[in-house]
């Protein structure tokens, strides 16, 4: 793009955001490094709407970062519980602990610097460096990628990691001498509200003028990326034990893996591994449950029964005391509305 375009683009981005941008959000008007973290933290692969009320939660109980890094990460998976992508909540929690240990408390100030944290990557430490700092840094989120791949008509393949280095450089080109900060929200209100994925609302589009990949006619060809997922298809068996006193009984996931280290009720193969753990047991089938994973789709079938404590090892647990547990969200559905 020209330089006398670029500085256009910069320039409109940044003034639709101030008219029309989002201004309210819970982690807007701070410069508070530890808010603006938390948040782009729990906004990657998450909406809005879901992300509130857990922040709201998590700010609520642990007000500061070294707040945080003083808790056990056992609190941290029970509080991050239902929001997905657990690995986001072990990094949270160390990269909170390299804060209060290695940096006095204090997140850098720089992009460069907060990218060596756990869970920081070239486009959060941009968007913390630009919200907090005002550095002249792109990020480039899902969201940016759409945005920018189309107003550049950007063709290259962003499956192949040198395209995806293109883009960024581009972006970087793009970047206004000012306001940074306002334009980087800018970039990402365009994307959540206007440059959408499937039907973007090109007659509201501030930068329409300038968008190549309007002006091809079909902006919505860009972003470029070939390599598809191939999802899978898991079935697994829930045994729900319950005992006399209202106990649930529940098994910790191993480390590693799907759900790793949260909380759930013992899981099998097959219907008969599940049935062989209580041989003499009558159990109630429950309707199944469908839950769509990054990879694959899981059918999670779910048999019941009420045993008494010593039938089976575990972690019997009140139901009242459920919730200081980190149960995977479909577990917590089936519990809540049983
Ligand atoms: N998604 C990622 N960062 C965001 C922000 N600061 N505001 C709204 N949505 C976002």
């Amino acid at each position: 793009m020209p330089e006398a375009l670029i500085e256009d683009f910069g320039k409109t981005v940044v003034a639709w955001q101030r008219r029309h941008g989002r201004h309210t959000l819970p982690w807007q008007n701070t410069r508070d490094p530890y808010r603006v973290w938390l948040s782009e933290i729990m906004l990657q692969q998450t909406q809005v709407v879901t992300v509130l009320g857990y922040y709201e939660r998590f700010l609520a109980r642990w007000p500061r970062v070294i707040d945080l890094a003083a808790a056990t990460l056992d609190e941290v998976l029970a509080m991050w519980a239902g929001l997905g992508y657990y690995s986001r909540a072990r990094n949270l929690h160390a990269c909170a602990r390299a804060v209060a240990e290695l940096h006095g408390g204090e997140f850098p100030s720089t992009a460069a610097a907060l990218q060596t944290l756990p869970g920081i990557g070239r486009s959060t430490a941009a968007a913390i460096a630009a919200f907090c700092f005002g550095e002249r840094v792109a990020i480039l989120d899902g969201n940016v990628k759409r945005v920018l791949g189309r107003v550049l008509a950007f063709d290259g393949d962003l499956a192949s990691s040198a395209a995806e280095k293109r883009l960024w450089d581009r972006a970087t080109e793009l970047l206004p001498e000012r306001d940074v900060d306002r334009y980087t929200q800018g970039l990402m209100d365009l994307g959540a509200t206007v440059c959408t994925a499937r039907s973007p609302d090109c007659l509201l589009c501030p930068v329409q003028p300038l968008c190549r990949g309007q002006q091809e006619g079909d902006p919505t060809r860009y972003p470029v990326k070939t390599r598809k997922l191939k999802r899978g298809r898991r079935e697994n068996w829930w045994l729900w034990l319950e005992s006399a006193e209202g106990r649930v009984l529940l098994r910790q996931r191993p480390a590693t893996g799907v759900w790793a280290g949260l909380w759930t009720l013992p899981m099998f193969d097959d219907e008969a591994g599940a049935r062989a753990a209580l041989p003499d047991v009558d159990l109630e089938t429950l309707p199944r449950i469908e839950h769509a994973l990054t990879h694959f789709d899981w059918v999670l079938h779910t048999v019941r029964a009420e045993v008494a404590e010593e039938q089976l090892p575990g972690t019997w647990v009140a139901r009242e005391q459920l919730a200081r547990y980190a149960l995977p969200a479909p577990l917590k559905k089936l519990i809540d509305e049983s």
